[in-house]
């Protein structure tokens, strides 16, 4: 027997074309849930394997926290490669983007979801000037069988005259200072991980081929009717060689710890940002750092937001496994790929764990 609905819900989804409400009229799932919506649409109703109830959560355990603050103590290097080869995920404090810029791009990320649904829309696929720049909604609707709960805006930085030009004046400077406020610590990063990978210095093509291109999200993951029949975001590694990612005080991202099956939660710290390996340095390194799967749980009582820079190559880089690995005689386990190539793949299908990565292996 169907559960029981109730009058509201009953009136609100029947009456509805979910898909066109949501995503061709740009009121993405915040205008479900701002219409106080009591019980889930069904294309939302993720299969029981999926849901959260399924999944096996180890509470005491999580990913490393490192302190950024003496960078020049081999320890501190040390121990963001052990990160990366372990667990792929890590927090980072004392890592020097300012507070304010953080806090500032978290409140900007509120003004743009709450524009009305007009305003947000002119920035959807259909209506952006720029295919560099999408508010949207789920992940890849066309291609899920089920939905997931959240809405975005995604900008692909390519210069400020077109982000001054296009994104949208509630979070464009908010965008572009924490852009380039976490510059220095992306450079840090990348520095501290490939020296592991005997990269010696980091010439200018090298930097190019690490962190040539990014793009910020801005997430939205509002109040949700039945979160546990739901995702916020499906089981997927990133595609990028480094993720840094904000999030705000709510909490909901979880982690699968690597060659098991059981996970662990990644407490907001307040001031920290969440650094992970994403599958073109998995690529680059051989295998030996990890591009590991992670998911955000749907919340039944707040709105929660995150803002991930996702690190990238450029489109028309090819991307394998460095040359400084293969010259010791190293055995290559990926090929050469097109990142482009490989982008396309992860956006044709629907969320499905560690399986784009299949796309570039021998
Ligand atoms: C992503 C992602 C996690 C979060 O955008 O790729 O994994 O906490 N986000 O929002
Ligand atoms: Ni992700």
């Amino acid at each position: 027997m169907a559960p029981a609905i109730s009058s509201t819900t009953a009136q609100s989804t029947h009456s509805l074309d979910i898909v066109n409400f949501v995503v061709n009229q740009g009121n993405g799932v915040k205008g479900l849930s701002d219409m106080g919506l009591e019980t889930l649409p069904e294309q939302y109703i993720q299969p029981p394997t999926e849901r959260t109830t399924s999944y096996s959560v180890v509470p005491e355990e999580s990913i490393p926290v490192i302190d950024m603050s003496n960078l020049g103590d081999p320890k501190v290097a040390d121990s963001i490669c052990d990160a990366a080869e372990k667990w792929g995920f890590f927090q980072v404090i004392n890592h020097g983007v300012p507070i304010e810029a953080l806090e500032n791009v978290k409140d900007a990320a509120h003004g743009f979801f709450s524009l009305p649904p007009e305003d947000k829309k002119k920035y959807s696929k259909e209506h952006s000037p720029t295919t560099n720049m999408r508010f949207g909604t789920s992940f890849s609707p066309r291609a899920e069988k089920s939905l997931e709960w959240k809405d975005y805006l995604s900008l692909f930085y390519v210069s400020d005259d077109e982000a001054n030009a296009y994104w949208p004046s509630v979070c464009k400077n908010q965008a572009l200072e924490y852009m380039r406020a976490s510059e220095v610590l992306i450079k840090r990063l990348l520095k501290a991980l490939t020296r592991r990978l005997n990269v010696e210095n980091i010439d200018e093509d090298k930097e190019l081929l690490f962190m040539g291109s990014k793009r910020i999200n801005l997430n939205y993951y509002p109040i949700c009717p039945n979160p546990e029949l739901t995702v916020g975001v499906g089981r997927h590694s990133d595609v990028s060689t480094l993720t840094i990612l904000l999030q705000d005080d709510i909490g909901g991202l979880y982690v699968r710890k690597l060659d098991d099956d059981s996970w662990v939660h990644v407490p907001p710290i307040s001031g920290s940002l969440v650094i992970n390996v994403g599958d073109a340095l998995q690529i680059m390194s051989n295998g030996r750092y990890k591009s590991i799967e992670h998911r955000v749980v749907a919340n039944g009582s707040k709105n929660r937001i995150s803002v991930p820079i996702f690190v990238n190559p450029r489109p028309g880089d090819i991307i394998g496994p460095l040359p400084e690995l293969l010259r010791n005689g190293e055995k290559p386990i990926y090929k050469q790929v097109l990142y482009s190539d490989y982008v396309r793949h992860f956006f044709k299908k629907a969320h499905d764990g560690k399986l784009t990565v299949d796309f570039a292996k021998i």
